[in-house]
């Protein structure tokens, strides 16, 4: 038989708990609608006895409530970033496991632990496979709030980004007329093109040269594995 998205996506997220975390562990948490199984597993099994000792760095304020509700300790990068595994959804994965993520809003934090992390799984299902970066969505760049017009300008006018066929750029909204904010109190710009960046390594570095800019969503050499979740109810491991 067949199951639906959703069950792709609990299915992944409590197979990386399963496989990847163990008792005395430090785990980044993720964000987002799959990585929220894996720590749902996590609080499940830390609630069963099945894992002990376990200490979670969050990658959102949702993510944090989450996890509280669940009972799980947990620690800021300031108080330890030896982090043992990270387990993470993502919005695009390429062939060579290079990602775009941050349609949460969640990217820089997501960014920073999942650097610190000695193992990063992510966590999609298979609709989330793609040939190259940037086609299926937004493609978010976090910028500072002070003077984004011209920050989203310099942006759109960077080589490896302008060169992209379809290439726009927009400030991302919420309930309509308002900037969406993140969890660090700056603003989205939402990159869309019609083909992959052509250069994903070359946009990224480029990105953070313009000032203002302060992470983006092109998560490039991070992830040591992927967990795929496939309408038979199976999951594949590409390392
Ligand atoms: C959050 O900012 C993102 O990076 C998420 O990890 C990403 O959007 C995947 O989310 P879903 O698992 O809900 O698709």
């Amino acid at each position: 038989g067949t199951v639906s998205q959703d069950e792709m996506k609990k299915i992944v997220g409590y197979k990386a708990v399963d496989d990847y975390v163990k008792s005395d562990m430090l785990v980044g948490l993720g964000t987002g609608s799959t990585a929220a199984f894996a720590v749902e597993r996590i609080g499940e099994k830390l609630k069963s006895g099945e894992l002990s000792n376990i200490v979670g760095i969050p990658t959102s304020e949702r993510t944090k409530e989450q996890a509280l509700s669940l009972n799980i300790p947990l620690v800021t990068l300031d108080d330890r970033y030896d982090i043992d595994v990270a387990i993470d959804g993502a919005d695009e994965v390429d062939p060579n496991l290079d990602l775009v993520k941050g349609r949460g809003g969640a990217l820089l934090r997501e960014k920073l632990v999942e650097e610190c992390a000695k193992e990063f799984v992510v966590i999609v299902d298979e609709t989330k496979l793609q040939k190259g970066l940037g086609v299926d969505g937004a493609m978010p760049v976090e910028v500072n709030k002070f003077c984004w017009k011209f920050v989203m300008d310099r942006i759109k006018g960077l080589p490896s980004i302008k060169a992209v066929k379809g290439c726009r750029a927009e400030l991302r909204m919420q309930d309509g007329d308002k900037p969406y904010e993140t969890d660090n109190q700056n603003y989205i710009v939402d990159l869309y093109f019609d083909e992959p960046l052509a250069d994903a390594k070359q946009a990224a570095s480029e990105l953070l040269g313009v000032t203002g800019v302060v992470e983006h969503g092109l998560f490039l050499n991070m992830a040591t594995v992927c967990l795929v979740g496939k309408p038979d109810g199976t999951v594949d491991a590409i390392k």
